[in-house]
């Protein structure tokens, strides 16, 4: 059986660029920037900060400890976990809910990687050029209501990141982030680049790192909480899944910070080449969602080098999309090879294409099926809603109480290489201080 020699991560490089990978996507580039915008900048930044170091870190390292110690899939890994722990294998629920989540969030995931295909396209072949916002609101509410063009981009995406997957992890995956986020990273920086000549560079800087305080919220915190789970791929089994693919040298808490960094440097590296171009068009910063897919292209059509700037711009999404989407297929995968006959290949091909199939339902729902809704919410709007607001939560929960209160305290100590100090903080960090973020954020959302 192949499943006895399990896959490693070729270096702690490319697990870093990987984890990174995952982390940095759709919710880097298109979401960061826009909740920013409509929180108020820097006080949104501020507490967004405060999650993602005391909330999300910890649950990181823990998924990541977990899954190294269970060397397998989310779900076996959480039932080996839990029974060599001497606690009941039902803790394997935690490993279903993160798989079945990655499956459902993959499916309208890669509908906006192929928005952000189709706008790639878009860019090249002129479409924004000279258009006024109305024709660029036209042109994405036109993408929108055609079930034909997003099948087409949505299944190409799909395609791609099967493929990329289907190949393994050093091979598909590896191969994959080593070409990508180098490209990602140099393509921020030529976007920040420009974004110093707009001499609007300034307003962005300040926007990002003044607060003001007076624009903090209940709703605000939460927002910024939900954001740092889920920019950090938490509650989806995806970092289980990365974590089985370590080696016991690796350390998981200095490996986090770093994953944490650069995911935090590159959402404020969007803001920085976004916003200078809000500010020196007169674009409207709080225009939500379509910031990027709508505000955003009116200036693409209209400023000088354009062109080059809007395709540089929808490459780096389209890169920062795929990274991450691979990494939603891959712990369906695992599991599927290692719970069934199937071989890495096929494991990957059926798991896509289920994906791909539930995508074309949600994809239907911005046209043909508009008027189809479950509980007042459409199919997209439906898998997006389940998932990041219950799915992600509750998963990301069961993994670090479970890891915080019932493995043996010695074990973790030493897993995590502690000091005395370092490890009363971690106890405090997993056992209260997580969890009741989570907690809060979860029943405020209901
Ligand atoms: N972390 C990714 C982002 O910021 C989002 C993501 C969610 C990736 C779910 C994988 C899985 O966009």
């Amino acid at each position: 059986m192949s499943k006895t020699n399990h896959a490693q991560w070729s270096s702690r490089f490319s697990f870093i660029l990987a984890a990174t990978g995952s982390a940095v996507g759709l919710g880097n580039i298109w979401k960061f920037p826009y909740m920013v915008g409509q929180s108020g900048g820097a006080a949104f930044v501020l507490v967004y900060l405060l999650c993602i170091f005391l909330i999300g870190l910890p649950i990181l390292v823990t998924e990541w400890m977990l899954g190294r110690r269970g060397q397998s899939n989310p779900v076996t890994t959480m039932s080996k976990v839990a029974h060599s722990a001497g606690r009941t294998r039902a803790w394997a629920l935690v490993g279903v809910s993160g798989v079945l989540g990655a499956f459902l969030i993959l499916s309208f995931y890669s509908v906006i990687g192929g928005w952000s295909l189709y706008y790639t396209l878009g860019s090249v072949s002129g479409d924004f050029a000279g258009q006024s916002a109305d024709g660029i609101g036209e042109l994405f509410s036109g993408m929108l209501a055609s079930p034909g063009l997003l099948l087409m981009w949505h299944s190409i995406f799909m395609l791609l990141v099967i493929g990329i997957v289907a190949r393994g992890v050093t091979k598909g995956l590896e191969g994959a982030v080593n070409i990508m986020m180098p490209a990602l990273a140099l393509l921020l920086v030529v976007l920040i680049g420009y974004g110093m000549t707009t001499g609007h560079f300034g307003e962005a800087v300040a926007y990002l790192f003044n607060p003001d305080w007076s624009k903090l919220s209940g709703e605000t915190v939460l927002a910024a909480l939900g954001h740092a789970f889920f920019t950090l791929s938490l509650g989806m089994g995806i970092m289980l899944a990365y974590g089985s693919y370590l080696g016991q040298e690796v350390n998981l808490i200095k490996t986090a910070r770093t994953v944490v960094i650069m995911d935090t440097v590159i959402a404020l590296g969007a803001g920085l080449a976004i916003f200078p171009i809000v500010f020196a068009n007169n674009l409207d910063l709080a225009s939500g969602p379509s910031l990027i897919f709508v505000t955003l292209p009116v200036a693409f059509g209209n400023i000088g080098g354009g062109t080059i700037l809007g395709l540089l711009f929808f490459v780096l999404l389209t890169f920062a999309a795929l990274t991450s989407a691979i990494s939603l297929l891959e712990p369906v995968t695992e599991f599927l090879e290692e719970r069934t006959p199937l071989s890495r290949a096929p494991a990957a091909i059926v798991a896509g294409l289920a994906a791909w199939a539930l995508g074309i339902a949600a994809l239907l729902s911005f046209n043909l099926w508009s008027d189809f809704t479950v509980v007042g919410l459409g199919v997209f709007d439906l898998l997006d809603k389940l998932t990041s607001k219950f799915m992600l939560p509750l998963t990301g929960l069961g993994a670090v109480v479970f890891a915080a209160w019932f493995l043996n305290r010695d074990e973790v100590r030493k897993d995590l290489e502690l000091s005395d100090s370092g490890f009363t903080l971690w106890t405090l960090l997993t056992r209260f201080v997580a969890p009741i973020g989570v907690l809060v954020v979860f029943i405020a959302s209901l």
